[in-house]
């Protein structure tokens, strides 16, 4: 009986204090919903949160949710997206109940207020997607109850506090994509329950912590594009769940610990773009059935791919590009029936018998083949026609760089779905196969730099999606066919050094997307430049030196807006039009060797960008102007024009109209010879120079060939600002072109990009939340350095990703002809 009494006391006591303190906290609580919305800007506390106000009670405002014991407390606070901006409010921290806090997707600014580290019934964190900045609070360790903390794509600073480590009941952190620095403290080693440790893309420094092996229940480790050093710890192979193991674009060197190839459950590996070494030994692959992403390039791996390979059979990606692979390519790698990306360019990979090249055959088995990459390895003689047999799914063959010969595959019109086909400087020779037509989405055909002849097939006209069409430096000979102006999305169009002869088709100048180069030079071309040129609005080069042009310089390309402009060696006469100064962005002009005539026009001197130009060799006459390019004695180029006069002093011409004066000057007679002769020996080593690296064009073998720092997608993601419709230029039937700011490789400064986004019609069930791309090759060649690099990767919804990354116009200066850039070795 006394007992009973005892607990209807107790009872009545429990009671009666919960219900007083019923009272005080949730007035504490509705006071902090509502510092919460005060302290947002009025805009957003007007909008989304209008209806937090006393006509309803607080638990039923919208993304307000109070417990069913405790039915007057918040225990979760969900505002994912409520377009909400402004610093959050330390109040917050007075939530003594909650356990839910999602505040990401929104618009908050300032510090995460170190109060909600008294929130120690929270369990679920997430203020990922806002503008957060400072440093984490260390405080949060007061959290005692945390699983899930997500501070993802902020702009946090400093260091991560080890305090965190204190959190054992986390089972995920992500904070990638701040700006954290420091290492990664070994006290998050202690989290026991922790599956998701997500820190890429931050500027994290120091070793990957040898205590790592510990997190036995870890799934995903994700450290990629940060700044760690040192070696992969061997515990890594301790972590016998892990799925996921990103450690790319670190400063990672040394071999990969043997271990690692025995996590089992492993499905996604990056180590691309470190400094790693070693070999993959030969049973790598015998314990990870369920690999699909194997990402290795960018380090110094060197050895065989061993034909193991075919025990990993859900492969679906191989990235080994750019290291120091060798040897024949497994045929194995036909048995990967799920495989869609292998890229193993710039390796030095070999197959110069037919044996040798088995592999080829065997991937025809890979039904989902899209992106084959053989570019920059060893492989010689004549590609086996069973190219042609790869699976229809191919986008992009890439085998550019190698020493190929004899013809290319007649059947490679096959591969109806290529959008990339390059297959530059090798030693191809006889024509282009007719079966080329077929290739409908071809956007980049790159067949520079062989010896292929015959004449270019009229049919070219029929792939309307070509964007890149580069044929410079082969034997092509005959007319260029009047079908090229179909090519309606055509961005680039070389056609350079051939024996290419008679008019250049009005059609060209139809083209108006022509935005980027049009090289004509070194050809047997003649007739004249039609007034047609005017279309080309966008265009930025224009080359059409060394062939048999004649007639006047249309008046109408001063509509066109070209930085660089070369019609030297052709017979063109009459003057040069007045319209030209309009062109505001010329920086080159290069019309030396031509019968032109009449007067230098004056305005050419009000071109500000102008640092070069050629106006030797004609037959100009009058005074020279003496202002803007025409006061600097290297900038300019006119002798051999006989009738000059006036100028600047140094140029030593005869004055127009004779004043007795001049006398005077006779003692400058030997200083000017003098510093003549210095012009003219300056002159001809800038000619040679450039000569030199024009003609560069023919020989295959001196091409210059640069690995480009990878392009992430979430680099592209960023550099466009999420593919917003304010960056987009434009979109046709290819897919889409948006503008946006590159991150330079240094980190310092960014480059204006243009980001072409290839329209795929398949999607890939490839899943990957970090998804990486591959990247083919960053040429240094005149001709070329407009592309950066391909993107081929998995966006984040898991579809197949390809965009092709371009330099934008405004930030094409000197494209190395200034002379300024001439090396001081030259001279040797
Ligand atoms: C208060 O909230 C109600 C909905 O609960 C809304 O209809 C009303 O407009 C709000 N009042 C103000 C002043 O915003
Ligand atoms: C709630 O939190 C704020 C700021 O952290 C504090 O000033 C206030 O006194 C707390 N208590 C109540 C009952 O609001
Ligand atoms: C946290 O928010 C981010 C950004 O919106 C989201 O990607 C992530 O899935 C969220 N975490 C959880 C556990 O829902
Ligand atoms: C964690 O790992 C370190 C080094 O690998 C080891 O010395 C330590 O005993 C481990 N601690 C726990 C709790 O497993
Ligand atoms: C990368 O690591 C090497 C040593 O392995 C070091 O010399 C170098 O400074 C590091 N670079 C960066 C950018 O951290
Ligand atoms: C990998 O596992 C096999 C058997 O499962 C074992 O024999 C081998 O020693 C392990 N290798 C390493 C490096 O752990
Ligand atoms: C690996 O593949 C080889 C041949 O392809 C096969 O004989 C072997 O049984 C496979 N091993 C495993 C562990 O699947
Ligand atoms: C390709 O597939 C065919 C038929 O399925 C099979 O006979 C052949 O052995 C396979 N080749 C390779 C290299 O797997
Ligand atoms: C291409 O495949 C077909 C059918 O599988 C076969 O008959 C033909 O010989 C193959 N061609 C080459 C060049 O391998
Ligand atoms: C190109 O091929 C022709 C014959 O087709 C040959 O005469 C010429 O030497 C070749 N040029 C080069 C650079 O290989
Ligand atoms: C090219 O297109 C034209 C017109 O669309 C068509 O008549 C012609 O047959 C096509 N040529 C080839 C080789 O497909
Ligand atoms: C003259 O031209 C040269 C080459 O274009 C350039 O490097 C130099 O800066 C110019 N000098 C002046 C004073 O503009």
């Amino acid at each position: 009986m006394a007992g009973a009494l005892k607990l209807l006391y107790f009872l009545l006591c429990v009671c009666s204090h919960a219900l007083t303190s019923l009272g005080n906290n949730s007035s504490t609580d509705v006071l902090a919903l509502l510092s919460f919305k005060s302290k947002l800007s009025p805009g957003q506390s007007g909008g989304m949160l209008a209806s937090w106000n006393m006509s309803s009670p607080y638990c039923r405002w919208p993304g307000v949710a109070c417990g069913s014991r405790h039915p007057d407390r918040v225990v979760a606070l969900l505002l994912s997206s409520f377009n909400l901006s402004g610093p959050i409010s330390p109040f917050l921290g007075n939530l003594s109940f909650l356990r839910m806090l999602d505040l990401r997707d929104n618009h908050l600014v300032g510090q995460i207020p170190p109060e909600l580290g008294r929130l120690r019934r929270l369990q679920w964190l997430n203020l990922s997607s806002n503008s957060l900045q400072g440093s984490i609070p260390a405080a949060i360790g007061g959290c005692t109850n945390l699983k899930m903390l997500e501070i993802s794509n902020n702009m946090l600073q400093g260091e991560i506090p080890t305090e965190i480590g204190a959190l054992k009941d986390l089972t995920g952190i992500g904070l990638q994509e701040n700006d954290l620095s420091g290492g990664i403290p070994h006290s998050l080693t202690r989290l026991q329950s922790l599956e998701q440790l997500l820190l890429y893309e931050n500027r994290l420094s120091g070793a990957m912590p040898s205590s790592l092996g510990n997190l036995t229940n870890l799934l995903v480790l994700a450290l990629s594009e940060n700044m760690i050093s040192g070696a992969i710890p061997s515990s890594v192979g301790m972590l016998s769940s892990l799925s996921e193991l990103i450690l790319g674009a670190n400063n990672l060197s040394g071999l990969i610990p043997d271990s690692l190839w025995n996590i089992s459950s492993l499905k996604y590996i990056s180590f691309r773009q470190n400094m790693l070494s070693g070999t993959i030994p030969p049973n790598a692959f015998r314990n990870v059935p369920l690999l699909q992403v194997l990402l290795m390039d960018t380090n110094q791996f060197h050895g065989l791919i061993p034909t193991s390979i075919s025990n990993a059979s859900d492969m679906a990606a191989l990235q080994l590009a750019t290291n120091f692979f060798s040897g024949i390519i497994p045929q194995e790698v036909g048995s990967l029936r799920s495989l869609s990306f292998l890229q193993l360019s710039n390796n030095s990979f070999h197959a110069r018998e037919p044996k040798e090249w088995g592999f080829l055959t065997a991937l025809a088995n890979c039904s989902e083949l899209r992106l084959l990459g053989l570019a920059g390895n060893k492989f010689w003689g004549i590609l086996p026609d069973s190219v042609s047999n790869l699976s229809t799914s191919l986008t992009a063959l890439t085998f550019e760089f190698n020493r190929l010969s004899g013809s290319i595959p007649k059947d490679i019109g096959n591969l109806i779905n290529l959008d990339s086909l390059l297959l530059d400087r090798n030693l191809f020779t006889g024509p282009l196969p007719s079966s080329l037509v077929s290739l409908k989405n071809l956007v980049i055909f790159y067949i520079y730099g062989n010896n292929i002849t015959g004449s270019i097939p009229l049919a070219i006209g029929n792939l309307t999606a070509l964007s890149y069409l580069l044929l410079y430096g082969n034997a092509f000979s005959g007319a260029i066919p009047n079908t090229l102006g179909n090519l309606t999305n055509l961005s680039q169009l070389s056609l350079s050094n051939n024996y290419l002869s008679g008019p250049i088709p009005n059609a060209i100048f139809n083209i108006r997307t022509l935005s980027t180069i049009l090289d004509l030079a070194y050809n047997d071309l003649e007739g004249s430049l039609p007034q047609e040129i005017g279309n080309l609005k966008n265009l930025i080069e224009f080359y059409a030196q060394s062939n048999k042009l004649s007639g006047e310089i249309p008046t109408r390309i001063g509509e066109c807006q070209l930085q660089f402009m070369d019609l030297k060696s052709n017979t063109l006469h009459g003057s040069i039009p007045l319209t030209l100064s309009e062109m505001r962005s010329l920086e080159m002009i290069d019309l030396s060797i031509n019968n032109l005539s009449g007067q230098i026009p004056k305005s050419l001197g009000n071109l500000t960008m102008l640092y070069y130009l050629n106006l030797s060799f004609n037959n100009f006459v009058g005074e020279v102007p003496d202002f803007g390019v025409f006061a600097n004695l290297t900038a300019i180029s006119i002798q051999g024009n006989d009738k000059l006069c006036g100028g600047i002093r140094d140029l030593n011409l005869p004055a127009c109209s004779l004043p007795l004066s001049k006398r005077k000057h006779k003692f400058l007679v030997i200083p000017i010879a003098v510093s003549l002769v210095t012009t003219l020996v300056v002159f001809v080593l800038i000619c040679m120079y450039i000569w030199h690296n024009k003609r560069k064009a023919k020989i295959p073998s001196t091409y210059f060939m640069q690995g480009h720092p990878l392009i992430s997608y979430s680099q592209l993601v960023r550099a466009t600002d999420g593919f917003s419709v304010t960056n987009l230029l434009g979109s046709g039937s290819f897919g889409s072109v948006y503008k946006g700011e590159l991150n330079d490789q240094e980190g310092e400064g960014t480059s204006a990009v243009a980001v072409k986004v290839l329209k795929l019609q398949t999607s890939r069930a490839l899943k990957s939340f970090a998804s990486e791309c591959e990247t083919l090759r960053h040429v240094r060649h005149r001709n070329l350095v407009k592309i950066i690099t391909i993107c081929s990767s998995i966006d984040a919804r898991g579809n197949d990703f390809r965009a092709i990354v371009s330099e934008r116009a405004c930030s094409w200066s000197g494209g190395g002809m200034h002379p300024a850039e001439i090396p001081s070795t030259e001279s040797s």
